[in-house]
């Protein structure tokens, strides 16, 4: 089957102090449909980089990027991208800010409002909608995000630490119900993180990136059903959280 996404041979420099400094070297990718790749790597290894040339925010020095087997290398708009800030705009609402892609892409408005009303419960959003980001948590913040991402109506998503910036109990829950999601709107996604824990939990595979230059040295195909052999674990997890929601009053 052909790849949904596949990257050959990409490499970026930057200028530090006037010289050139070799940031991602001769990185290859590529991605079966409905797969969900994390990359694990230290800070500053390149990861947002990667993603950003992805994205079509930057353009590789050399290499090319395709998606769906058509070459899209320095194109944006293609993919859903989701930066590492959150980027809300802190003047609109909730339903404002998940429509800027389709207004940006001059896409039915009223068909996207329509769509959005449908999504808002599934992203957990629907109390939210007339709300400014001020308003929410930090939680709140990041699925208002993620919608956003999603409303670029693409299938594969870049996600540059989504969860990085929260508490470890809101954190579990978003990687959660991110799980779900992706099974239920069939998606495809490439996300970011140095949080290794993260990245078993969510990726049907695990490339490592080591940095300077940044590269892949590693990748690691998971077992879908790991989750039962580290089921007692899992439980524990399970009942001290019920205990820390107030879902269950003691042991
Ligand atoms: N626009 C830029 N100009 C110059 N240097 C840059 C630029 N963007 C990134 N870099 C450098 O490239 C390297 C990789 O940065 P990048 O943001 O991709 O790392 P990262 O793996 O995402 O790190 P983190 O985990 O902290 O987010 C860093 O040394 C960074 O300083
Ligand atoms: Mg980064």
């Amino acid at each position: 089957m052909q790849p949904i996404l596949s990257a050959r041979q990409l490499s970026k420099s930057f200028l530090l102090h006037g010289q050139p400094q070799l940031i991602l070297q001769n990185v290859d990718l590529e991605m079966r449909a409905q797969s969900f790749v994390c990359v694990v790597g230290s800070s500053g290894c390149g990861k947002s980089t990667l993603l950003e040339l992805l994205a079509g925010i930057t353009r590789p020095d050399s290499g090319a990027i395709f998606y769906q087997g058509r070459e899209i290398t320095g194109q944006s708009g293609l993919l859903g991208y989701m930066p590492q800030d959150d980027l809300l705009f802190p003047w609109l609402n909730v339903t404002e800010n998940v429509l800027i892609p389709v207004r940006i892409k001059g896409k039915d408005v009223k068909a996207a409002k329509q769509r959005v009303q449908e999504l808002l419960p599934i992203f957990g959003l629907k109390e939210h909608s007339d709300h400014l980001p001020y308003q929410l948590s930090g939680g709140l913040r990041q699925r208002a995000a993620f919608l956003r991402t999603c409303m670029m109506d693409t299938e594969l998503l870049l996600l540059d630490e989504p969860f990085a910036s929260l508490d470890a109990i809101t954190r579990l829950q978003l990687q959660n119900w991110l799980k779900v999601i992706a099974t239920e709107l069939k998606l495809s996604i490439i996300l970011v993180t140095h949080d290794i824990d993260e990245a078993m939990k969510l990726g049907d595979e695990i490339l490592v990136m080591k940095r300077r230059p940044g590269r892949f040295v590693a990748s690691f195909t998971l077992d879908p059903n790991r989750e039962s052999r580290a089921k007692e674990l899992l439980e524990l997890k399970r009942e001290i959280l019920a205990l820390v929601e107030g879902k269950k009053e003691q042991v």
